[in-house]
């Protein structure tokens, strides 16, 4: 686990107190598994998953990237229900041998990119504002809104990061991300736990600027598969982006000139990796990558980043 303090902490930018506490966190030890019981859930909970698939899909359609679209468009992701992840899975599995693995909530970081280091993706079945996930955090006063949870629910897992694992490219590079997540945390080069903690930093940081905030150039080639063209500088890929509308539309709006609120910056890793994150605002900064590949390829040849030995 992430320690709060660091002796190399005043080495990132950016920092603003964000809280996580409150939040259930799960760890190998506990019993994390938690198969869907998709009989049981609730007429509410559908529509749940409805009104927040409704409200986004239009903006979605027009200003996602490629790779998303796609894998929208060959899994079984109901507009109207939850998602059942034994429909999804053997896709996936068949496409890049990925596999949706059901937890209870949020997972430690040791966990976390265990699972991703064997090429499984962790997913909740709980929706925020529901009964069941006001009942999980009954004890605790925390956000639980429309555009916004304290832990992934089953909208951020599924709507937006799920379709990303049936592109090949994609997939490697998230199976790549979780085994050097592991190697760090198995303190491969000795360094000590400080440094495990601070490298571990860089590898979240450059994780949140990338597959969940990130937005890539548009490439006018997506155009075709949308229903709508996308009429903006940039497709967005960050799968935070995705299953939040607020987020969504701050992006457009920043994009178009609309809106100060949020800067879009040139993608630098290693301005990213030091970079630090709110988990509980809108983001202040969107990085962006010409393609794909530039990201895959920095990630590639830049890993020395993640190595820190003080
Ligand atoms: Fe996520």
């Amino acid at each position: 686990m992430i320690k709060n303090k660091n002796k190399y902490d005043h080495l990132f930018k950016n920092v603003s107190p964000a809280s996580m506490s409150g939040i259930h966190i799960f760890g190998a030890d506990d019993d994390y598994f938690k198969p869907q019981k998709y009989n049981d859930v609730t007429n509410l909970e559908n529509r749940i998953w409805e009104d927040l698939f409704i409200n986004v899909i239009p903006l979605i359609d027009q200003y996602v990237c490629r790779e998303y679209l796609l894998g929208m468009r060959t899994l079984p992701i109901p507009k109207d229900r939850f998602p059942e992840f034994d429909a999804i899975s053997p896709l996936i599995e068949n496409s890049t041998n990925w596999q949706l693995v059901p937890v209870s909530g949020f997972l430690t970081e040791d966990l976390f990119f265990d699972l991703n280091a064997n090429r499984k993706f962790p997913v909740t079945d709980i929706i925020r504002k529901s009964p069941r996930f006001e009942e999980k955090y009954s004890s605790e006063s925390i956000h639980n809104e429309e555009g916004y949870t304290p832990e992934p629910d089953i909208f951020h897992d599924i709507q937006g990061h799920i379709p990303f694992l049936m592109n090949k490219p994609y997939a490697d590079f998230m199976h790549e991300v979780g085994i050097l997540g592991d190697n760090i945390l198995k303190d491969e080069r000795r360094l000590g736990a400080e440094l495990v903690s601070h490298n571990l930093r860089r590898l979240q940081n450059f994780a949140w600027w990338t597959y969940e905030f990130g937005l890539i150039y548009n490439n006018l080639d997506t155009n075709h598969f949308r229903r709508k063209e996308n009429d903006m500088e940039y497709e967005i890929y960050g799968s935070g982006i995705i299953s939040s509308f607020d987020e969504t539309l701050n992006v457009i709006n920043c994009a178009k000139g609309l809106s100060e609120k949020s800067k879009i910056l040139p993608y630098d890793i290693e301005e990213i990796v030091m970079t630090s994150f709110n988990y509980s605002e809108i983001q202040d900064r969107y990085y962006v990558v010409k393609s794909m590949e530039e990201l895959y390829k920095s990630f590639k040849n830049n890993q020395e980043l993640f190595w820190f030995e003080g």
